[in-house]
């Protein structure tokens, strides 16, 4: 079963869509986001006659540990919540990974409904039902594919993110251009200035896409078995290095991702036949967002890379482009991948 989206203002104050988990639910979300957003969720659930109870995670990374979701069994137990009713996971990807993981297990599965406060979450994290929590041996190493019933984005709730973290979810938003249509692409590109502004018309759409196209590659390859899914890595084969690398919390993950992609143009140069000037053009916009310069040892960061998901017999693959909108993945060499590090210098 794959989620429907709900993208629009002031969705969090009209919580129709928690009907779907019947007449009782378990909200689980973090300080920050309960202060801004949940206490009014709360009153509204109240308001339509929806039983709530309240569980906080930790914020950040600190949330997505065995410890912090066993916790949220405690709740769930406590408040009586069963298969006929549901939890709805609100906040940014460390709330939705560990939340979802806590409606994945608990009782063998209950339903969910993501709401990602994050834009980071809202075209990526906090859809396509990968749920998971790290281990002290790495990240998201225990999971499950659960998808939310519906993910409910609120664009309202963008309103108070910084700077930084606005910028992290554009990154990864350019991705579904570049991999997918170009025309999307130039069309962010153009609207730049307004989509860091969180100019609502201009935002608007490239949420609704950016989610559609997720649920659309999705429901076509759920648990990443044909290949089709891989396509959303573009970016991510370095970008997840780096971010490991640097230290997690040193960048953002779109950040990280902004890095994976121009080191991937450069491949895509090498090894693909993409146009030099679509990746000179591509490459010069990405490195005009601002993003922080990781102090990383290159040699390191490729030794990193072979821990990819995407390695298969011991050799490293990338999503790579032929075109702008036309992915191929693509087996890469060590020395490749050391190479097209010198975007990093
Ligand atoms: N499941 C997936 O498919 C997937 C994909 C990519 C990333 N992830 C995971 O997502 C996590 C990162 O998610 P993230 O970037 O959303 O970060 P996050 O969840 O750590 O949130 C970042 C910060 O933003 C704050 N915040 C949340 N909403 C806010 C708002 N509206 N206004 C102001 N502050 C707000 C939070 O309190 C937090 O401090 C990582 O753990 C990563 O592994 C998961
Ligand atoms: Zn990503």
């Amino acid at each position: 079963m794959i989620s429907s989206v709900r993208v629009g203002r002031g969705l969090l104050d009209r919580p129709v869509w928690t009907r779907v988990l019947g007449k009782k639910v378990c909200v689980v979300t973090e300080p920050e986001a309960h202060r801004r957003f949940g206490k009014r969720l709360l009153a509204a659930l109240e308001r339509q006659g929806t039983s709530a109870a309240l569980h906080l995670l930790p914020s950040g990374e600190a949330a997505k540990t065995l410890a912090a979701a066993s916790k949220v069994y405690g709740t769930l137990a406590d408040s009586g919540i069963g298969r006929d009713s549901g939890l709805v996971a609100l906040g940014g990807g460390a709330v939705t990974d560990t939340a979802g993981f806590a409606a994945a297990t608990w009782l063998r599965g209950i339903p969910w409904i993501s709401v990602p406060t994050t834009l980071l979450g809202q075209v990526d994290s906090g859809l396509g039902g990968k749920v998971g929590v790290n281990l002290k041996e790495g990240k998201n190493l225990v999971g499950a594919f659960h998808q939310p019933k519906t993910v409910v984005c609120d664009l309202a709730a963008l309103d108070s993110l910084p700077l930084r973290e606005v910028i992290s979810g554009l990154g990864e938003a350019v991705k579904y251009g570049l991999v997918f249509d170009r025309r999307f692409f130039d069309r962010m590109r153009r609207d730049w200035d307004r989509l860091l502004a969180l100019d609502p018309v201009a935002l608007a759409p490239v949420v609704r896409r950016c989610a559609a196209e997720k649920l659309r590659v999705v429901a076509k390859d759920e648990r990443e078995t044909s290949g089709l899914r891989e396509h959303l890595n573009f970016g991510h084969t370095v970008g997840h290095a780096l971010e490991a690398e640097a230290g997690y919390g040193v960048l953002r993950h779109g950040e990280a991702v902004v890095w994976g992609m121009r080191a991937a143009l450069a491949l895509s140069l090498m090894k693909t036949g993409l146009p030099r000037a679509d990746a000179l053009d591509a490459g010069r916009f990405l490195a005009s967002i601002p993003v922080p310069r990781p102090e990383v040892n290159p040699d390191r960061l490729v030794l990193r890379m072979y821990r990819d998901k995407k390695v298969r017999g011991g050799v490293l693959r990338f999503v790579l482009l032929r075109g702008i909108g036309r992915p191929v993945v693509e087996p890469v060499t060590a020395k490749e991948a050391r190479d097209c590090l010198e975007v990093l210098t």
